[in-house]
């Protein structure tokens, strides 16, 4: 491994921060959302806003040389659009904090906290959020611009949209086909604003996307399982992944979409800016890949676990006409039904490497476990394993040539797993939610030090 690879760890601002209503912060969608419905929320969660300073000196002292962290809008700006200094003092001395302990800040601008007001406002649905998102961006960069080398726009547009507009269980709660297309195709073009504004300032480092990566995979190497995997290609990953690096939305996907939908509103003078303002590097982050086979029967249908409870063999994908999602009988799954697959991050790598021709960054990768964390070290072999499998596939991936520069487990220590709550656990470190978040380090902390110490020699 190069001397420069990030070896690092990850949060998201709503999910570990806590402090929800303080210092002037205000309202995201999720504080209305969690509130309303009487959900379990991160109002506190692990309180890493009060906590940083242990938990950055805990990544340094677990060897880590990077924290990849997100900024919540919510803090930073305010319903008028007027600057919150709270805001920008506690990012501040995040990432002071991070450089004094020879951390690399890696920063989300956003990882799905949209300030609530944007919500009422139309939110991704409406081109006015583009260039919210435009300014908000421009505060971070002029406050935070001298000190971050790494920045990404989005994290995941492609959860946070089908989750929010098309199965309907994250905020704002749609199902609507067509309001996801215009909300994904919304998100990327903002993304593609924000690109323009990084490189026409000059700021320093570079800008690159954060994607939940789906390799896919087919069933058998018939022509109608190739079509149906390209069908899932476009859906999972191309319009996110060509898009920002390209500058295009596939042709094929874009044909298909406007037999049925009315796309109008992808304008020309959006598209331009979409193709000229192309990201730097792709932040991956691997959790499993999909096998599909051609579509048979069925009604368009999508069904994931994130209900907090363990539920094997629930999971489905339908997209009628284009493919389903199968499980193979012959890989392990984790019991919220996620496919423990490390190769599929060895050829994803490759096969993203080969057609982007940029650097990677592994930007989450990680399981999630119910664990009990009241007394002791945390015994996670299950995690280490997990790690160590996928950290080889992340090896060999180089080995084979791909241009992968750095590593990110998920999560740098436990927090609040959106609508899963706080009971699956997916930390280095433990945190004690009923016990004034006391962190303790689990054995895949340790672990994991050994093997950037080792410069990941130690995997096996
Ligand atoms: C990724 C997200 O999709 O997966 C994280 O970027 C999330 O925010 C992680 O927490 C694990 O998913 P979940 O639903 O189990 O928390």
């Amino acid at each position: 491994m190069k001397s420069t690879f990030l070896w690092g760890s990850a949060t998201a601002s709503y999910q570990c921060e806590g402090a929800w209503n303080l210092d002037d912060k205000i309202e995201s969608i999720w504080d209305v959302y969690l509130h309303e419905n009487n959900f379990e929320n991160g109002d506190i969660s692990s309180d890493h806003y009060h906590h940083f300073e242990e938990d950055i000196k805990m990544m340094k002292e677990g060897g880590q040389n990077s924290y990849r962290f997100s900024l919540s809008w919510c803090r930073i700006l305010n319903q008028d659009n007027q600057i919150n200094p709270k805001g920008i003092d506690f990012y501040n001395k995040i990432i002071n904090c991070c450089i004094a302990n020879d951390i690399t800040p890696f920063v989300t601008i956003y990882h799905w906290d949209l300030p609530n007001y944007l919500q009422e406002k139309g939110g991704w649905l409406h081109s006015n959020t583009c260039y919210a998102f435009l300014e908000f961006s421009k505060v971070c960069f002029a406050y935070f611009g001298d000190r971050i080398r790494y920045w990404t726009t989005f994290n995941e547009p492609r959860w946070f949209v089908f989750n929010g507009y098309f199965i309907g269980n994250y905020p704002p709660c749609h199902q609507n086909i067509e309001e996801t297309i215009k909300a994904a195709f919304h998100v990327m073009f903002a993304s593609a604003l924000v690109v323009q504004e990084f490189k026409q300032k000059n700021y320093p480092g570079n800008i690159g996307i954060v994607h939940s990566y789906s390799p896919v995979d087919g069933i058998d190497q018939t022509l109608a399982t190739k079509i149906a995997m390209r069908y899932a290609d476009n859906y999972c990953n191309n319009w996110v992944l060509d898009t920002a690096v390209f500058g295009e939305i596939p042709i094929d996907l874009l044909t298909e979409l406007s037999k049925k939908y009315d796309i109008s509103y992808m304008k020309e003078e959006y598209l331009k800016i979409i193709k000229n303002n192309t990201v730097d590097f792709l932040g991956l982050n691997y959790y499993s890949r999909v096998l599909v086979k051609p579509y048979t029967s069925g009604e368009t249908s999508l069904i994931v676990n994130n209900s907090g409870k363990k539920a094997k063999g629930t999971s489905k994908v339908i997209i009628k006409g284009w493919f389903e999602q199968v499980a193979n009988p012959n890989s392990k799954y984790t019991e919220w039904d996620t496919e423990i697959y490390p190769k599929g991050l060895q050829d994803g790598l490759v096969k993203a490497y080969q057609k982007y021709q940029i650097p990677l960054y592994v930007t989450e990768n990680g399981i999630g476990y119910y664990e009990d964390v009241s007394n002791g070290i945390v015994n996670d072999v299950y995690r280490i394993s997990y790690m160590n499998d996928h950290l080889l596939a992340l090896i060999n991936a180089i080995d084979l040539g791909a241009d992968v520069r750095g590593y990110f487990t998920w999560s740098s220590f436990d927090l609040y797993s959106w609508k899963n709550g706080c009971e699956k656990r997916y930390g280095l470190v433990a945190v004690d939610f009923d016990n004034q978040q006391i962190r303790r380090p689990k054995a895949s902390y340790h672990w994991y030090k050994s093997v950037i110490l080792s410069n990941g020699k130690n995997i096996k």
